[in-house]
């Protein structure tokens, strides 16, 4: 089953894509003070664009990336100066290094396997300038545990979402089971979009982000303030690890 299809993509992308502005003042301080002459900025899985306009608006060259069309279709219009491609960040080669790389949202969580999150990691800071940045936020195990038992119904003119949430305690694997009703004309249309997420504890993360050669520092995510032992989102603000001069030669 297809994620972000059409029905989903257009719901997420009116009612739903606002993780951009909310993150924003804490990016721009954090740019404005560690990259303060950073131009190009590259959002992974950059959903229905809310981060790439307001990056444009500020006056970087903003390049977004997310695997559904339909993602990709929506940050188009609502960032018409980015340029925005649909790929998976997995097996990204642009050929082209980025001052700053974000990668927001619960993106990361999809990918299940701890060496697909590797790999992405890999792949952001092949494609980070050398004093670049790489921020990105990821729900944690216990955020999952925590939040995602529940259903909840929304209820918009035109369309009815329906949310059935589960956390699997023993596999660290969240299900959040979408099934819309969207009108079109006289008849509502049924749609159905199964998300899985996994919940990664922090030493997981961090592994990854080891191997892949970054360093970094870490925030709770909805805080912005020291992480906390359940936070239930970790923010973390990498840097390339600098290659380590051993007896004259650079080691990297
Ligand atoms: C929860 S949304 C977050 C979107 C955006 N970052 C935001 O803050 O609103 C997750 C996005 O990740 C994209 N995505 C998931 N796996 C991906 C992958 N392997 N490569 C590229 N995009 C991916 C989805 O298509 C979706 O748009």
């Amino acid at each position: 089953m297809s994620i972000y299809g059409k029905d989903f993509a257009a719901f997420y992308s009116e009612k739903w894509d606002l993780w951009g502005a909310r993150m924003w003042p804490f990016l721009s301080a954090v740019v404005a003070k560690e990259a303060p002459q950073a131009k190009t900025w590259l959002d992974l899985c950059c959903g229905a664009g809310s981060l790439l306009k307001i990056v444009g608006e500020n006056g970087f060259q903003a390049t977004g990336i997310d695997l559904s069309e339909h993602q990709v279709e929506h940050a188009r219009r609502k960032a018409p100066g980015a340029r925005v491609l649909a790929h998976d960040i997995r097996a990204l080669e642009l050929n082209q290094r980025f001052d700053i790389v974000t990668c927001m949202f619960d993106s990361l969580n999809y990918l299940v396997d701890e060496e697909d999150l590797f790999t992405a990691f890999s792949r952001a800071k092949s494609h980070l300038s050398d004093d670049g940045i790489f921020i990105c936020d990821m729900n944690t195990y216990e955020g999952l545990k925590n939040q995602w038992c529940a259903m909840s119904v929304t209820h918009e003119p035109d369309l009815t979402l329906v949310i059935e949430a589960s956390f699997d305690a023993d596999t660290a694997i969240g299900r959040l089971l979408f099934t819309g009703f969207s009108r079109k004309r006289k008849h509502y249309q049924r749609f159905q979009e199964e998300h899985v997420e996994r919940g990664y504890r922090p030493e997981e993360i961090e592994r990854s982000l080891h191997h892949s050669g970054l360093i970094f520092r870490k925030y709770d995510g909805y805080s912005f303030g020291r992480p906390k032992k359940r936070s239930g989102r970790l923010l973390y603000v990498c840097k390339k690890n600098p290659p380590i001069s051993i007896g004259g030669k650079i080691k990297a």
